[in-house]
């Protein structure tokens, strides 16, 4: 068994990036700007926020963080997204996401300029990605084509399975994974909270992608033997023993699981953490104008 190395990664390419940043700005170019909208004070989004600031920096690229308290409406919210498409500064603008329940996130999502939309949330992106056109892909689905990448792990003719169908993981890297090319050509079933027989399917898996967001839920009798499984699944839950008060857990139980797999990430220290980076690339790339010249 083999560790993916999320850690080891998201250290190489940061630094890939911040070479990129430093030659594009020796060249003239501006300095990549990401703008982030906080709304609230909810402890999970702060730390996710404070870790795309933080990880901006070491890149060289610019961020500004704009918060909100959770009372503010829709429409104010709305009127600083569309102030800060105007912003020629600004090359890359997210709002993080949960917000609360009186506002609609598609409406916010669907406000975002696509040119600046390096979360790739847009209906605009998501539709160019699944037609197979340029498009900032979103964090998770971006990370988890890296990983595969840089551990040159076959995936034609693979058979992989995605648990779990949601609009920024699941959907996204089913429909990636069966793309024409590498890291593709695969055979994809999306599983779902619907599906029969679950764990009959999941043990046909050469890939295997736990994206459902239930702690420990795949165990070693749903994993083939040999199986590359990653778990993108990333609760947070109370801790007694750790400094902050807080683990992360997979949806993957992985010391049982991984006796039994060729490769596997694990949580925290894989997915999670190469997440961060696609957003500094996709940020890189919207200050180069390379997606939407
Ligand atoms: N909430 C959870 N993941 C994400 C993400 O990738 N981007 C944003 N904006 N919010 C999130």
């Amino acid at each position: 068994m083999q560790l993916l190395d999320g850690k080891k990664l998201t250290a190489e390419m940061k630094q890939e990036i911040a070479s990129e940043v430093a030659a594009f700005k020796a060249a003239g170019g501006k300095t990549p700007h990401l703008a982030a909208i906080l709304v609230g004070h909810d402890g999970g989004s702060e730390t996710y926020v404070a870790g795309k600031v933080k990880a901006c920096a070491e890149v060289g690229i610019k961020s500004t963080l704009v918060r909100f308290e959770e009372q503010v409406t829709e429409k104010e919210l709305l009127l600083k997204i569309a102030a800060m498409n105007d912003d020629a500064d600004i090359d890359g603008l997210i709002v993080q996401l949960p917000l609360p329940p009186h506002i609609a996130e598609r409406h916010v999502i669907e406000a975002i300029d696509i040119r600046k939309d390096v979360d790739g949330f847009h209906p605009m992106n998501i539709g160019r990605m699944v037609i197979g056109i340029p498009s900032y892909l979103s964090a998770t689905p971006a990370g988890i084509l890296e990983i595969l990448k840089r551990y040159n792990i076959p995936t034609a003719g693979k058979s992989c399975v995605v648990v779990g169908r949601s609009n920024i993981v699941g959907k996204p890297v089913s429909i990636l994974l069966s793309r024409k090319g590498y890291p593709g050509d695969a055979t994809v079933t999306l599983c779902h909270s619907r599906t029969v027989n679950l764990k009959d399917i999941t043990r046909q898996a050469d890939i295997l992608i736990a994206a459902m967001g239930k702690p420990e839920f795949i165990r070693a009798d749903m994993v083939k033997e040999g199986a590359v499984v990653i778990d993108v699944g990333i609760t947070r839950m109370k801790s007694e023993v750790t400094k902050s008060g807080w683990k992360l857990i997979g949806d993957v139980k992985f010391d049982e699981v991984a006796p039994h797999c060729s490769y596997i990430t694990p949580v925290p220290g894989g997915v999670g953490l190469l997440t961060v980076v696609a957003l500094l690339k996709n940020t890189l790339l919207s200050a180069k104008k390379t997606i939407y010249p």
